[in-house]
């Protein structure tokens, strides 16, 4: 490449230096003819005895022609180096735009690959929303999708019949006539892709729902929110109702208690006013009987005697019975002592040991005289409970104080039982003594805690609150 633009050179300057040669040729001609006339001959003139000055005129044109060649002929290469560099620049473009060329048609192929795979699963897609509307269009409850611009996308039967026709609405116009978006609506958690349950109450139909949303994926990638109403109107009502004769039960229990506490009282006075003083009437008579018997009858005496010692067992008992009914000891003596009075007769009558333990804590002055009748009843059948079924060796007791409640606490070492046992049998094979216990807790404020393990023992635990102005006292 590089001799062809040289020989291109050479050739250029040897084309230019021939019109220099003319001119020599021509002013040797004119020198012969004109200016040198008969000084010699024309070759003599033309090489061979050229005047200096001729000489110097000559070579400056033919320097100068043969300069111009150069000029030129440099100028004809940097011209050809620039078309050889257009060139290259040209076959570069073309193979680069050959390039592209390929490249674009592979893309456009993958495009339309990618077109067909689309919209194959676009009809797939399609196929299956037409099956889940099927589907939903059939369901018990009710349906609506709704995309985040609040634009209703599909309700099922049951939403169209319980709220009548969309109309372009939004769902917040649709569903609660307002034109705020709903205060309790769950769509924002949804939108972000979380499920969400909640119950909510429509004055529109006046009824209540349980409502569950879940998010799902349109074809355009975004979120919409499918929910489902399922209508627990009766449930609601039913649980209401429930709750309502569960508070009237739970008042006529506690009721029961108060008469049952004031007809024990009665009784017990019965008891020891009249019962009692009718026989130390009696032990009286008999004694004076006794008295008043002649010398021969001895086995009178003996009788009257024996009739003595069985009024006086009859005086304990009927004492004991008064007392059992009637929580006067906790009136006499004040919460503490009665239930330290109360471990010793457990003591005493089923020779179980009873530790009473309440770590110098104040029981009688923070409480109502009413509570702590509550509290020594729940006490009392507690016992009667370890002595009728526990085989218990030891009893503990313990009262503790918390920041704002006290707990009783009330443990045998004894055989213990199964609580789920006891709790499925049926009304009237059961017991009355844990309801009781549990509805006297509930009472006071508080709550029955019972545990039991076969073989282990039961533990009893009630804790009350302490009301306002008790807790630093105790
Ligand atoms: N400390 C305990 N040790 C072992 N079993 C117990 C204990 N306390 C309760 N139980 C069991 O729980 C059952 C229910 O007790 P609950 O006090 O309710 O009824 P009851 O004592 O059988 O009858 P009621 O108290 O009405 O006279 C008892 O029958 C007994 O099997
Ligand atoms: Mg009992």
């Amino acid at each position: 490449m590089k001799s062809r633009s040289k020989k291109t050179e050479y050739r250029v300057i040897f084309i230019s230096s021939i019109p220099g040669l003319i001119v020599w040729i021509l002013d040797a001609a004119l020198d012969y003819v004109y200016f040198y006339k008969g000084r010699g001959s024309f070759p003599e003139l033309l090489f061979l005895h050229v005047p200096v000055h001729e000489i110097y005129i000559r070579s400056v044109i033919l320097g100068f022609f043969i300069l111009f060649g150069v000029f030129i002929s440099r100028k004809i290469a940097r011209l050809k180096e620039a078309e050889d560099g257009l060139q290259k620049a040209k076959d570069k473009l073309e193979l680069r735009v050959t390039e592209r060329t390929e490249e674009l048609k592979n893309a456009v192929h993958q495009l339309e690959f990618e077109l067909h795979e689309r919209r194959k699963a676009e009809e797939a897609v399609q196929l299956e929303r037409n099956k889940l509307k099927s589907i939903l269009d059939t369901m018990q409850d009710g349906v609506y999708i709704v995309n985040q611009q609040h634009n209703i996308q599909y309700i099922n039967p049951v939403i169209e019949k319980e709220f009548g026709p969309i109309n372009g609405r939004k769902c917040h116009e649709y569903l609660n006539a307002s034109e705020e978006v709903c205060s309790r609506c769950k769509n924002q958690e949804v939108f972000s892709g979380k499920s969400a349950r909640w119950e909510w109450h429509s004055s529109r139909t006046g009824k209540t729902y349980d409502l569950s949303d879940t998010p799902i994926l349109d074809m355009d990638g975004t979120i919409s929110k499918l929910e489902i109403f399922h209508d627990i109107t009766e449930r609601k009502q039913m649980e209401d109702a429930l709750k309502i004769s569960e508070e009237q039960l739970r008042y006529l229990s506690s009721q029961l208690l108060t008469v049952q506490e004031s007809e024990r009282k009665r009784i017990s006075r019965e008891l020891h006013d009249g019962l009692g003083g009718g026989l130390a009437i009696l032990k009286l008579r008999v004694n004076f009987i006794k008295k008043n018997l002649q010398e021969d009858q001895a086995g009178l005496r003996a009788e009257c005697e024996e009739d003595v010692q069985l009024i006086d067992r009859i005086m304990e008992d009927v004492q004991r019975l008064s007392r059992d009914l009637s929580p006067s000891v906790v009136e006499d003596l004040g919460l503490s002592a009665a239930l330290r009075w109360l471990s010793g007769i457990f003591t005493r009558n089923y020779k179980i040991s009873a530790t009473f333990d309440n770590d110098g804590v104040d029981i009688d002055h923070r409480f109502s005289r009413q509570d702590q009748i509550n509290i020594y009843r729940i006490f009392q059948e507690a016992f009667t409970n370890i002595g009728k079924h526990s085989h218990a060796k030891n009893v503990t007791v313990a009262v503790e104080k918390h920041e704002d409640r006290a707990s009783f606490l009330i443990r045998d070492d004894g055989k213990g039982f199964d609580l789920n046992q006891v709790q499925r049998k049926d009304l009237f094979g059961k017991g009355l003594g844990l309801a009781t216990m549990a509805e006297r807790a509930r009472m006071l404020g508080g709550f029955l805690d019972l545990r039991s393990q076969e073989g282990k023992g039961t533990q009893v635990t009630i804790s009350v609150p302490l009301k306002a102005g008790q807790e630093g006292s105790l």
